[in-house]
Parts: C-alpha cells; sequence; structure tokens
C-alpha cells in the first residue's frame, strides 16, 4: 500500500532521531539517513555491509536547494539539473561543507539529486534536510524495486519502510561528474548518454565496461545468488541447456529475438523487448530466478544504446568475479 501522510511524518521524524527510512525512488528503493547526522549516516554503511569508503548520494527535494550543499555550480551542472531534476540523474560536485566526510568517502566531492517519486518528493519537504540513501540491498546484491525487497534484503536493519509500490525505471540513476573540463558519466543509469548529449549539446564521457572508475564500483555488483554466464543472443539455448545437462539448475534470459523458443532449463524468463521495460524488470527478474532455486543464470547482453548502456552495465556487473565469501 502506498505510503500515507501519517506515514511519511512517521518517516521524518525517524530521520530528525537518527533512523534508517527505506524509501521509494522512481529508480530503485533507497535506504535513507539524515545527510547531516554523520552517526546516521555510519549506520548505513553498517546495515548494508558496505565499506565505509564507498561514498552515498545525498537526495534533495528541488534544484533550486543545490548550492545548500556543494561548494559551487558550473554551467553544465545547472543546466542539467534544471533540466533533469527531479529525475534518474545524480550530479558529482565539489562538497559543500553542510556534507560531512562520512557521507563521501572521505572525498571532497558530493553526489546529489532530485528523485522523481511523490513519496519520496514528500518525505524531503516534510524532513527538510537532505536524505543520503544508497539502494536499500546488502553491499554487492540485487537492488530493491519494491517495499517487499527492502524488507527482505534489511530485514530489522531499517526502522521503517516507505511504500512507493514498485519503482518505475528499475535501474539506478546515471552518475555524471561535472567537476570536470568535460561532463563523464561515472555511472549508466536512468537518463541516457543520449538524452544528457543533446541538452548539453556537446559529447560526454562514457565509462570503460571494465575495471573500477569510482570507488564502489567493484566489478561484481548488482549480483544475484545464482552465477550469470553471459553469451551471445544466438547461444543462449544452447548454453543453457548445456549447464543444465551438467547438473545446474539454470534460469535462462530468453533475448527478445528467441521469444516462443523452446529452452529446457529450470526457469525462464522472456526479456521485455522494449528497454524501459527491461530496465524495470531487471532486478524483479534476478531475484525471481534467485527465487526459483536457480544456481546459474545465462543471459546476453542488449545493444548498448540509450536504456540499453544502463542494462548490459548491470549484468556485466552480476556476472563479474566474485570476492571471496
Ligand atoms: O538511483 C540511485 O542513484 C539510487 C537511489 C536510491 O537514489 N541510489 C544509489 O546509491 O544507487 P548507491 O549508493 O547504491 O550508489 C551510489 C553510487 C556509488 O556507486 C558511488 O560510487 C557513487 O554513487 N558516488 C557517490 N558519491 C560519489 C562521488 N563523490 N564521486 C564519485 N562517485 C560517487
Ligand atoms: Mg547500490
Amino acid at each position: 500500500m502506498t505510503a500515507t501522510t501519517t506515514d511519511i511524518e512517521r518517516a521524518a521524524g525517524l530521520l530528525r532521531a537518527g533512523g534508517l527510512v527505506g524509501l521509494p525512488t522512481e529508480t530503485v528503493y533507497g535506504l535513507g539517513a539524515n545527510a547531516e547526522d554523520p552517526a546516521a549516516v555510519t549506520k548505513i554503511f553498517e546495515v548494508k555491509g558496505r565499506p565505509p569508503s564507498h561514498p552515498l548520494i545525498v537526495h534533495i527535494a528541488a534544484a533550486d536547494q543545490l548550492d545548500d550543499w556543494v561548494e559551487e555550480v558550473p554551467r553544465a551542472a545547472r543546466v542539467l539539473a534544471d533540466h533533469f531534476w527531479p529525475g534518474p540523474l545524480t550530479l558529482v560536485l565539489r562538497r559543500g561543507r553542510r556534507v560531512p566526510l562520512e557521507a563521501t568517502g572521505g572525498l571532497e566531492t558530493v553526489a546529489v539529486r532530485v528523485p522523481d517519486h511523490p513519496v519520496a518528493l514528500a518525505l524531503l519537504s516534510a524532513f527538510g534536510g537532505g536524505v543520503t540513501a544508497p539502494s536499500a540491498n546488502r553491499f554487492g546484491s540485487v537492488s530493491p524495486t519494491t517495499a517487499d525487497d527492502v524488507r527482505a534484503e534489511l530485514g530489522d536493519g531499517v526502522d521503517f519502510v516507505l511504500d512507493g509500490g514498485p519503482c518505475e525505471v528499475g535501474v539506478e540513476s546515471t552518475i555524471v561528474d561535472v567537476t570536470g573540463e568535460t561532463p563523464a558519466i561515472l555511472r549508466p543509469g536512468g537518463v541516457t548518454r543520449e538524452d544528457l548529449e543533446a541538452v548539453l549539446g556537446r559529447p560526454v564521457d562514457v565509462p570503460s565496461t571494465s575495471g573500477v572508475r569510482v570507488p564502489g564500483q567493484h566489478p561484481s555488483h548488482y549480483a544475484p545468488r545464482a552465477r550469470v554466464v553471459l553469451v551471445e543472443p544466438e547461444n543462449v539455448v544452447a548454453e543453457a541447456e548445456l549447464a543444465q545437462e551438467e547438473g545446474h539448475r539454470v534460469g535462462v534470459f530468453l533475448p527478445p529475438s528467441l521469444v516462443g523458443a523452446e529452452v529446457k532449463a529450470h526457469a525462464v524468463v522472456t526479456v521485455p523487448g522494449s528497454p524501459a521495460a527491461y530496465a524495470q524488470g531487471l532486478y524483479g527478474f534476478l531475484r525471481e530466478l534467485d527465487q526459483q532455486g536457480c544456481d546459474l543464470i545465462v543471459a546476453s547482453l542488449p545493444v548498448e544504446a540509450g536504456l540499453g548502456l544502463a542494462i548490459a552495465n548491470r549484468l556485466r556487473r552480476a556476472a563479474g568475479p566474485r570476492l571471496p565469501v
């Protein structure tokens, strides 16, 4: 059920008291704390099991509050904020004095965004300050896109979860570093590279598909329990059947080009043809195959343009080398 005004007030009170609140955004659910309360911010890292060097995003209620949180706002940042906020875009700027180093992992820059979700915006207005919120999942695992996912991930670690229904975008915000000469995408997400370039009227830098660009961007991230194997679309069926014969419980992401194909596997998800629907469903599909007991997921990458860039980035990371448990 969608959060009521009473729920919002309760959540705002918990934030003021140093508590942690699960909140819906248009991208994924966040685990929120008062951005200006170092003890509450530190609690986020404990509950997520996230290393303290991994910076968080500060969520604010409106673009006109940006100057309160950062040292300076370059022109490109102002243009992007005016155009895309509220929305799935995070800007990395020079840290304002209000932001404790606990929130930035010790960095002199800070990531800021205005989420496009009525419940998140109502909470930010009722609370009045900034809310640091990483995705509300355990470190390295699949981001939550429903209130139930948050409870399943974090249990008692979160004081209260605001329910805002399933997230519409389904993958995290696009993170753009606007501190340098050329804006650089640090993480592809809900706002596409093409949209950024159209609004700025010039090219932006894009991430390499491998390597660790920024803190908190380990190769293995967004990962289900099942191991993820990426193959060419035309090899998905053969690869899945081979692994199934070898005794794996195989989950398949059947690409749109193979809709209706017969595949012998433990569980099959047919990937939506529309990138927006794929992004929206992606984390739910991964969770579903985990829940069905799959130990191996065979998938292929979508075309890396538009939202496909973010989807491919998450699939690559889900398939990335895992640290020993
Ligand atoms: O859509 C989203 O962005 C969601 C919702 C809840 O807003 N939040 C989210 O937060 O994805 P999180 O903590 O899971 O990912 C934040 C990313 C991290 O990978 C971190 O490296 C990057 O933001 N980040 C934060 N501050 C940064 C900074 N100062 N410089 C570079 N990267 C930064
Ligand atoms: Mg995350």
